[in-house]
């Protein structure tokens, strides 16, 4: 009998980056990581496994388009772990029929744009791995922890897409890999009113595939072993608490502070490597202006009282992500409106999507007034290309069986 699920997975946006490897063919990182989930009712990956004893070879559709399934290696060795698990299991179990030699057809799509710095390669493994652990009958006999780590190796952040909500990826120490996992930190309910913002700055493919970017890094950044050894251990610690005690102001600022320092390991990286351009840069002097307006100041700047309202990060590419609160919403988005206006053409759909809801719900006094204060002169029209409103959400679903 042919088996055939469908299943999708979120794209997860890291807080504290992952950027470097220790070991290039298993994907350990030389830093643990951070990221939280967001919602797959916006942005998700869609993968459809079936097996079937009649298919004579593995075949691979990425958005609607065939590709050779044996050169994509990540993919290759990511099927081959599931089948020796499936294996080992029937093995164990005589009653298990023998499926691991069955070829397979995998079908995967994104519903937004894939390479364009927006973790395309996370929720396409975290889905792909999710699927055909299903459509093999394993899914239930391994824990997600398993499976988290099967999805590293087709791309590191993957792993933490299995999770919903804050989640964790530990680097580990193991050569083999065996400990460098993700874990949950609080899921999906934990913080009701953390928002998110996407701001597409571009839907272009990124110039320097993350991958290619990090080896780089790893062999010619001072700046990159500073980080592992001094900052990241400590940043770790502190956000978790943050996140455990929902202390907004700590959380955006460390989000602030390792999007920054990621860029400023890339520009360290020789020949350097740019993912921000003028837009992004425009939106970080904006969220700081915005911030500013709600600091307490005092003599000595880190003893000033921050009020934040808004956290940027970027990935390896132009569009930012904004950490808010849902209060703040209609207000950040008018102001980034004022800011970033729409294309002439734009139809307001396409363009603002589910944020559309909050347009109009600001207190106009209130954003003419912050905007005053802010001063910056409006970017020129359509610099930004989308903006994608979305929250935290869980884990991978199973959509349904054939
Ligand atoms: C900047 O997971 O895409 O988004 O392991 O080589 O596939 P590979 O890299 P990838 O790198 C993601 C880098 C990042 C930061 C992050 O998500 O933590």
């Amino acid at each position: 009998m042919p088996t055939q699920v469908t299943v999708s997975a979120p794209v997860n946006i890291a807080v504290v980056k992952y950027w470097g490897k220790r070991d290039t063919s298993l994907l350990l990182p030389t830093n643990s990581s951070l990221s939280l989930t967001l919602s797959q009712d916006d942005l998700r990956s869609t993968t459809t496994v079936r097996i079937d004893a009649l298919f004579n070879k593995d075949r691979l559709w990425l958005n609607g388009k065939e590709e050779d399934a044996t050169a994509n290696k990540r993919m290759v060795r990511v099927v081959q772990e599931l089948r020796a698990v499936r294996k080992e299991l029937q093995n164990k179990d005589s009653s298990l029929e023998a499926l691991d030699e069955q070829k397979m057809h995998i079908c995967s799509e994104n519903n937004f744009p894939t390479a364009a710095g927006l973790a395309s390669s996370a929720s396409g493994f975290a889905a792909l791995t999710f699927g055909i652990a299903h459509a093999l009958g394993i899914a239930d006999k391994i824990s997600t922890a398993d499976l988290s780590r099967l999805a590293r190796q087709g791309s590191g952040s993957a792993c933490r897409s299995l999770f919903g909500g804050f989640v964790a990826w530990n680097m580990g120490i193991n050569p083999d890999g065996s400990d460098s996992v993700a874990e949950q930190v609080a899921d999906e309910k934990h913080w009701p009113d953390m928002e998110a913002l996407v701001l597409v700055a571009s839907d272009a493919r990124k110039d320097t595939p993350s991958t290619a970017g990090m080896q780089l890094t790893i062999e010619t950044s001072d700046l990159l072993r500073e980080r592992i050894a001094n900052v990241v251990p400590q940043r770790m610690s502190d956000i978790k608490t943050a996140i455990v005690n929902k202390n907004y102001d700590a959380f955006a600022e460390h989000t602030m502070r390792d999007s920054n320092q990621f860029h400023a390991v890339c520009l360290d990286t020789f020949p350097p490597i740019t993912y921000l351009n003028d837009v992004s840069r425009a939106v970080i002097h904006l969220v700081t202006a915005y911030n500013n307006l709600f600091t307490e100041k005092s003599d000595n700047a880190a003893s000033s009282k921050k009020g934040y309202r808004a956290a940027y990060t970027f990935d390896a590419g132009p569009n930012a992500v904004l950490y808010v609160r849902r209060e703040h919403v209609p207000e950040i988005l008018a102001i980034v409106n004022a800011t970033f206006p729409a294309p002439a053409d734009a139809d307001k759909q396409t363009y603002l999507g589910r944020a559309a809801q909050y347009v109009g719900q600001e207190d106009k006094t209130v954003v003419s007034d912050l905007l005053s204060k802010i001063k910056m002169a409006p970017m020129p029209q359509g610099s930004l290309k989308r903006i994608i409103s979305t929250s935290v959400g869980d884990g991978p679903r199973v959509l349904g069986w054939n």
